[in-house]
């Protein structure tokens, strides 16, 4: 695992976006793993910024993200592919055709078939992840087992509080969601979590112990080949983590 120290959000979106730009300049048709939350947010618009000027080209590029909402569909200003037109399709060269975000509407069981199917012809190039307070990766809850591949998941109350500030109520937020199993993610070739925001429980957790805990599924991290973590120097400081 690489750990990246940046002295602030600004920094790290854009040291991220140097790591999704070399995979796009290298393999200019691949498929990218994508991840909503306020986390990569800034890393996107720096992705469009980059598309815009400097001829960052994603025409040939595919994409599949990491889970959705059950119940919102895709008009739904909350839903995760309303998100990732808002903060990344709407703004680089992209095919809408070649991006996929599971369907929160409609049977489950048949999106969630769908979405596996999807999986298991896709080899991500990159994974983009951003950690949920209690450590949980896409919407994979801390239990004490955790799925390989593409499941509904239960949110708990903590994530349910977390979200909330995106809703005009607590009681808005979902309560299920499809999200890709551990296995998905860990089978990407390379893996790019950015760590924002209150997550010093699970940065703690990542970053000084070599435990590998399902009741912090971010922990799994440490077990893949080319995990690049990025964190900001204030987390950092708070933690008490040193490179
Ligand atoms: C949601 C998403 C996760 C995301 C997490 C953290 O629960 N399903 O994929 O990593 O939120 O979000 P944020 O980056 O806003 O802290």
């Amino acid at each position: 695992m690489r750990v990246i120290v940046a002295k602030d959000y600004k920094e790290m979106c854009s040291l991220a976006a140097d790591e999704v730009e070399a995979v796009v300049r290298a393999e200019p048709e691949c498929t990218l793993g994508l991840a909503t939350g306020s986390s990569p947010v800034g890393m996107y618009q720096e992705l469009s910024r980059r598309c815009r000027e400097e001829g960052l080209d994603f025409s040939r590029i595919h994409s599949v993200n990491l889970d959705e909402y059950v119940g919102l569909a895709p008009t739904h200003d909350q839903s995760y592919r309303y998100f990732m037109n808002d903060n990344l399709f709407d703004h680089i060269n992209i095919d809408k055709a070649n991006t996929y975000v599971a369907k929160g509407i409609g049977d489950v069981e048949e999106n969630l078939r769908e979405f596996n199917a999807v999986l298991d012809k896709t080899d991500i190039a990159i994974q983009v992840l951003g950690v949920g307070p209690d450590g949980h990766l896409g919407f994979n809850e801390p239990g004490d087992t955790l799925y390989d591949g593409a499941h509904r998941e239960v949110l708990d109350e903590s994530t349910i509080d977390a979200n909330a500030r995106f809703f005009a109520s607590r009681d808005d937020v979902p309560r299920y969601a499809l999200t890709m199993g551990m296995g998905n993610i860990l089978r990407a070739r390379k893996l790019l979590l950015l760590i924002s925001g209150s997550k010093r429980e699970a940065a703690s957790r990542l970053l000084l112990s070599d435990r590998i805990d399902p009741r912090c599924p971010v922990t799994f991290l440490r077990l893949h080949r080319d995990a690049v973590v990025f964190l900001e120097e204030k987390l950092a400081d708070e933690i008490g983590y040193r490179a």
